[in-house]
């Protein structure tokens, strides 16, 4: 596996012979991600990931300097797994100037949910990724659905800007208690961890629910953020969506095969985020 950290030498190691696909993180690995590792190879030949963390996706007040860096491990992980190229730019690399010109997605899609408790936090990723598609120009691109939000903002900028490749997302990779695997669990010291796993056992009630017939998606979901808020969190939003444009469902809608539910949550100092298809 060989690591690269300019524009120059990743374009120099990229094969124009095989079918490339992109993992894009930022980086502190873990299993999940070397699932999308495993999802890669089997969609092409030449895996790429990256790893930068972007500037772009912090607010101010956000965890931005205290995201932890772990270079060497991660790249020893991805070398585990049969990634063959990382792309690790620094910020001087990818930003040489301000990135003043930038992707602003849709905001009936971009401005809801995540991005309405992280304004601007969908401008970013959809900035840094599609730098990273013209760096990489991949055919096919990786991410996980435990960012559901930002799953379906990828689908949707390939489609409207017509870029060729193709989305794929991950199922959410989980512990054995249920508690969806991010670098963020690494901030909750051991009895938040714990309770961590009642976030996604809320998802599951409401899912279990809908799937038998529950309608009122309003009693659901203000009674997981009640109890919620009753175990200590501090909730954002639990929500049953559409899974395409993430719009609540009309009366009357089918429930079951085409909605999600969503959940933020705070734990402690550490947010949360996991989602459950219906
Ligand atoms: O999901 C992430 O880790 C980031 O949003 C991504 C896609 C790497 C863009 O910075």
């Amino acid at each position: 596996m060989k690591v690269v950290h300019t524009i120059a030498d990743l374009r120099a190691q990229l094969s124009n012979r095989s079918k490339r696909v992109l993992v894009p993180t930022m980086g502190n690995l873990h299993e999940g991600h070397l699932r999308l590792i495993d999802t890669a190879r089997r969609h092409g030949e030449q895996v790429i990931a990256s790893i930068f963390v972007n500037r772009l996706l912090f607010a101010p007040h956000e965890d931005f300097d205290r995201y932890p860096r772990t270079l060497e491990r991660d790249c020893e992980m991805l070398a585990s797994r049969g990634c063959d190229l990382v792309f690790a730019p620094d910020e001087k690399e990818l930003y040489p100037q301000p990135q003043t010109f930038k992707v602003h997605p849709d905001p009936a899609l971009a401005d809801i949910l995540e991005g309405h408790f992280r304004p601007g936090f969908f401008t970013g990723v959809c900035t840094v990724v599609m730098k990273l598609l013209s760096c990489v120009q991949p055919d096919v691109a990786i991410f996980g659905q435990k960012d559901y939000q930002q799953w379906r903002i990828m689908e949707r900028l390939v489609n409207q800007f017509a870029l060729p490749l193709q989305i794929v997302g991950e199922p959410t990779c989980r512990a054995e208690d249920g508690l969806a695997l991010s670098s963020r669990n690494a901030y909750l010291n051991p009895t938040e961890r714990v309770q961590a796993a009642q976030l996604s056992t809320q998802l599951r009630q409401i899912a279990e629910a809908l799937r038998s017939g529950a309608t009122d998606t309003s009693t659901l979901e203000a009674q997981a953020t009640q109890t919620l808020n009753d175990q200590g969190w501090k909730v954002d939003y639990v929500t049953v969506r559409r899974r395409m444009d993430l719009l609540p469902p009309a009366p009357g809608e089918a429930l079951a095969g085409a909605c999600v539910v969503l959940a933020a949550a705070r734990m402690g100092q550490t947010r949360l985020i996991d989602n459950l298809e219906v």
